[in-house]
């Protein structure tokens, strides 16, 4: 089922209470929304897909704009999420930067989503929690679920590049949380935006729970999220869980699963579309039974599932499904 954003809120406290982490996706395509939503259904987890900018103009085509392309996803995972009956899926709109206050306050408005991230981390600190503060003013009639973040995250995510790592402060960390009132708090912990391989990357979960410690100090519990996912250990994404996360973000993984599947098929299949050597063009027909889309799209397909599978086995969410 699709969640709104009451629900969403419901499916992170539990998660905090219980220590579990929710699997949060970046979507652009039908294939992967498919894929993912079957995934958290045959686990009975409930997860999050999410938007970016770069995503919604992608979507829409040459207009490139955005609302076209957020309402389109919107709409295939309402249409899609509606058959599943064991767990439920809710819509975030991720890493939106103070310039795209109004592509927010559309997509709230209009329901397209029941989540929104306000990344105003680049700003100074006092600037930063009063973007925050206007978006959860915002959310906060639609019932919408706000996530904020302080520090710097290396790396690419879409539009989002940063070449400095800003580790987030714990006593900034509480201040932030209390003065803005974000459901969901994004930590910078070392973590890369892209292809990081886990071992190699320095990682402060410690950090995690001393601001969750904090936080919890204050009376201020909230959910922390882990950007830049992609690539960590099972280890490290359970340490990172028990110490307070919640949300743990992925896009990369699915990217490079993406382009592996259909490659390993094309490798395997390419006399469908190209003649081989030896073989004379007048007599070589392509084989439409292999080259039609569905072929080989179900492939990425497939192996997205498998691998949202694996993740909230190490996550946790497997079965935890408020439904
Ligand atoms: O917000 C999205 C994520 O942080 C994605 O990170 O590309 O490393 O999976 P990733």
């Amino acid at each position: 089922m699709y969640f709104n954003g009451t629900e969403l809120k419901k499916v992170f406290l539990k998660a905090k209470k219980e220590r579990f982490g929710i699997i949060a996706s970046n979507v652009v395509f039908d294939g992967t929304i498919r894929g993912l939503l079957q995934g958290y259904d045959n686990k009975k987890s409930d997860g999050l897909l999410q938007i970016s900018s770069g995503a919604c103009k992608y979507a829409a085509g040459d207009s490139k704009d955005l609302l076209v392309g957020a309402e389109f996803i919107s709409s295939m995972v309402k249409v899609l999420a509606k058959q599943f009956k064991k767990s439920g899926v809710g819509l975030h709109i991720d890493h939106a930067t103070p310039n795209y206050f109004e592509f927010i306050k559309d997509c709230v408005e209009n329901g397209f989503v029941s989540s929104v991230m306000i990344d105003a981390s680049k700003e100074e600190f006092e600037e930063n929690v009063r973007i925050t503060k206007e978006v959860v003013k915002l959310c906060k009639k639609h019932s919408v679920t706000v996530e904020g973040e302080i520090g710097y995250i290396k790396g690419t995510e879409d539009e989002i590049v940063s070449e400095t790592e800003l580790y987030t402060s714990p006593e900034e960390a509480l201040e932030f949380v209390k003065q803005t009132g974000v459901d969901l708090f994004a930590a910078s912990v070392g973590t890369n935006h892209g292809v990081t391989k886990g071992e190699k990357v320095v990682l402060r979960l410690d950090l995690i729970k001393e601001i969750d410690d904090l936080l919890i100090a204050n009376n201020v519990e909230t959910g922390i999220v882990l950007h830049g996912a992609s690539g960590l250990t099972a280890e490290q994404q359970q340490t990172a869980v028990l110490n307070g996360v919640v949300k743990i973000n992925k896009d990369t993984d699915y990217q490079l699963l993406t382009a592996q599947a259909v490659q390993a098929y094309w490798e395997k299949e390419k006399d469908a579309v190209v003649c081989p050597e030896g073989v004379n063009n007048e007599d070589y027909t392509p084989d439409k039974s292999r080259f039609d889309p569905r072929k080989w799209t179900i492939k990425a397909e497939n192996a997205v599932q498998e691998q949202l599978e694996s993740l909230v086995n190490i996550t946790g969410s497997t079965g935890k499904s408020i439904v």
